[in-house]
């Protein structure tokens, strides 16, 4: 067999070990996931199709798109929809990318981005993040003519922050017309108050090299369903449709989307929620003499004194998995997940025995 030599070589994702026979329950605080879990409303309508599932789901996930189109008011034609998000960064670099050609994102931003256009062979730029947000101007100095794709994450993960309107209009004026920009706005929903642009509004406005990214597994709780979906022109839509299996997105993430997107009480709860929790790990950590980073989403992250892994290791044993982000561009930051309030107060408690324990060795 011939492998591909630029395949071999991406890491594949690991996730935390699981928890053992006999071991105190693990408080998942290191993915992202809603700790409030899904809505009601989608897992009866999910409970509905179950007795249908011998029958394939609608290829095109034509009605999802039409209730999205009416939800976010835009054409149905404009929306693409995936086995989560990450299919969508999966198909982009598929769809743009040859061998040798580059991709632009922050370093310090979505691991995805990188390890999907390694895949294909292509080169990822890596921008410093400034003061743990996006560069724009650097990121649009980076581009080459060998850039294909330019990614803005934003709100950002894994740290939190946001870039504002104005930043944002600069840098969609000064990027060429022949990059897509694709802008993953997995956690917008939560950034409710922040200076963020309405980049929907840019692509129901008709601009061609943009593609918004959005996701049912944050606010709606629906991570382990796996659908995400995005808004673009129709060309890009129609063309991307062209790297999509037939069948991406099943039968029971169809039936469970118009329920959440329904629930706007249960959306409310998560946010409430969410924001609840930022002050309280605001207040917690630098009580811990910690300087967290201001966050606009359900997760924050922080500089630990001391190496990533091992505070990640040692909060592990504690039952408490958190998301060492060294690997992702920030040494000695942890990223934490929000979780119930009683998993927030278990983090706080191992917090503060771990950052008081473990040695410095960064
Ligand atoms: C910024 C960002 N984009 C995309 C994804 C992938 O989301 P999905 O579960 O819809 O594939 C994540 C998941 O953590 C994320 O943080």
């Amino acid at each position: 067999m011939q492998f591909k030599e630029y395949l071999l070589n991406v890491p594949t994702y690991r996730p935390p070990k699981p928890a053992g026979e006999g071991d105190a329950p693990i408080a998942r605080l290191g993915a992202n996931e809603n700790p409030l879990g899904p809505s009601p409303l989608a897992v009866e309508a999910m409970r509905d199709v179950l007795p249908h599932v011998n029958r394939y789901s609608d290829a095109g996930s034509w009605p999802t798109r039409r209730i999205l189109g009416a939800h976010f008011d835009i054409a149905p034609e404009q929306i693409l929809c995936t086995n989560g998000s990450d299919e969508m960064i999966y198909m982009l670099c598929l769809a743009f990318l040859r061998e040798g050609d580059e991709t632009v994102m922050a370093d310090g931003s979505f691991v995805s981005y990188g390890m999907r256009t390694l895949a294909m062979g292509g080169q990822p730029l890596r921008v410093p993040l400034r003061d743990y947000v996006h560069d724009l101007d650097a990121m649009a100095d980076a581009i080459t003519a060998r850039t294909r794709l330019i990614f803005l994450c934003n709100p950002n993960n894994p740290t939190g922050t946001t870039v504002g309107s104005a930043a944002v209009a600069r840098f969609l004026s000064r990027v060429p017309e022949d990059v897509l920009i694709v802008a993953d706005e997995a956690y917008i929903e939560f950034a409710e108050g922040a200076d963020t642009p309405d980049l929907l509004a840019e692509v129901r406005g008709g601009r061609r090299n943009l593609i918004v990214l959005r996701t049912f597994a944050k606010i709606y709780g629906l991570a382990g369903l796996r659908l995400g979906y995005a808004f673009g022109s129709t060309e890009v839509i129609s063309y991307l449709d062209r790297a999509r299996t037939v069948f991406n997105v099943n039968a029971l993430a169809q039936a469970a989307a118009p329920a959440a997107l329904a629930d706007t009480e249960h959306v409310a709860r998560v946010r409430a929620h969410a924001v609840a929790a930022r002050a309280r790990f605001t207040e917690e950590l630098t009580a811990l003499g910690l300087q967290p980073i201001p966050s606009a989403t359900n997760f924050m992250a922080v500089k630990v004194n001391g190496d990533d892994g091992a505070i990640a290791a040692a909060l592990l044993e504690r039952g408490i998995m958190v998301n060492p982000i060294g690997g992702w561009g920030l040494p000695g930051h942890i990223r934490i997940s929000f979780g119930t309030d009683e998993e927030n107060e278990r983090f706080f408690a191992a917090m503060r025995e771990v950052v008081r324990g473990v040695p410095a060795t960064v």
